[in-house]
């Protein structure tokens, strides 16, 4: 059964890819509506434990209802997973991490992810951070906002939307998405392909929950939290995702970083993870069909050596 709230992304795969073993610890860290939770606890009645970690209170307390008839063998933990040396102190046999936020979250208007008419602008994912998208949109500089724009939107346009933002604010606070989406569709005229706002909204909601950042720490924690033949299972939604994923698989595979021209390796770098997709596994025709929002998924697997 899927969530009212969330269709769960590659579930098979992700479960199929976690090699499951008897009396296994794994962790979610994103459990969301807990869709891929759902589908280890239906899979192994064996397991010993799962982990499941969020950063939004709301969607734990969602799940939670989801998950009650396996409550004996979950622990919820609310908190960022960038923190995780600190969250847990055990070591885990499979991690899956599903980035971006869920269904539940975007149609939300209160949490003011989506362009759609009517959201204020918020974007926060935990709501005990303070940093908003109003407050990047109504008090961050022009080179500030073109900057997010530019890197976390790959939007073309950056600069002059920032410019128009920063003119628009003198007059009056920029408070909807419809003032944002306005302001947005004056620069972006012709702009028919995608909404012409998907790549602004995206960049400030990586902005405002410094998810990259978020990203990077998680997999360079993680080597301490995998137990030797652990699967890391990541699924991304864009490439600035992917590309962190990807290099930091690729990084943890080699064996040496010393320059070529070294005659003998002396950087005492170990490989700690064996990359098991060389290239990314794609969702089916048929579940892209039945959720459209799958279709830029990518999954990428490593193993702990
Ligand atoms: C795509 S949803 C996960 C959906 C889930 N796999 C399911 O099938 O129901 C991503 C979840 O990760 C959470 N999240 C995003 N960034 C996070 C972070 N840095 N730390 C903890 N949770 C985070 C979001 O709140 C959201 O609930």
């Amino acid at each position: 059964m899927e969530s009212d709230y969330h269709f769960t992304v590659m579930k098979n795969e992700a479960i199929k890819n976690l090699n499951l073993k008897r009396n296994g610890t794994y962790l979610d860290a994103t459990l969301g509506m807990g869709g891929h939770t759902d589908q280890i606890s239906k899979t192994r009645n064996d397991i010993k434990k799962i982990i499941c970690l969020d950063n939004d209170i709301n969607s734990i307390k969602l799940a939670k209802i989801r998950l009650a008839k396996f409550d004996d063998k979950i622990e919820f933990i609310c908190g960022n997973f960038k923190d995780i040396d600190k969250l847990i102190n055990e070591k885990v046999d499979g991690v899956i991490l599903d980035l971006g936020i869920s269904t539940y979250q975007l149609l939300n208007a209160d949490r003011g992810f989506s362009f759609k008419s009517g959201n204020k602008l918020d974007m926060r994912i935990s709501l005990e951070q303070e940093l908003t998208a109003h407050e990047i949109v109504n008090t961050f500089s022009v080179d500030k906002i073109s900057e997010i724009l530019k890197n976390y939107g790959e939007e073309k346009n950056h600069f002059k939307i920032a410019s128009e933002i920063a003119r628009q604010r003198t007059r009056c606070e920029i408070s909807t998405a419809d003032e944002l989406n306005k302001i947005i569709k004056k620069i972006n005229k012709n702009s028919s392909k995608i909404n012409s706002s998907t790549r602004t909204f995206q960049a400030l909601r990586i902005a405002v929950n410094n998810e990259l950042d978020a990203i990077e720490k998680f997999l360079e924690k993680s080597e301490y939290i995998l137990n030797k033949g652990a699967r890391l299972v990541v699924i991304t939604f864009h490439s600035l995702e992917d590309r962190i994923v990807k290099k930091f698989f690729k990084l943890s595979e080699s064996k040496c970083l010393c320059p070529e021209s070294r005659m003998m390796c002396d950087c005492k770098k170990k490989q700690t993870l064996k990359i098991i997709t060389k290239k990314p596994i794609r969702p089916s025709v048929e579940e892209v069909l039945e959720n459209p929002s799958s279709r830029s998924a990518k999954m990428r697997i490593g193993e702990a050596i």
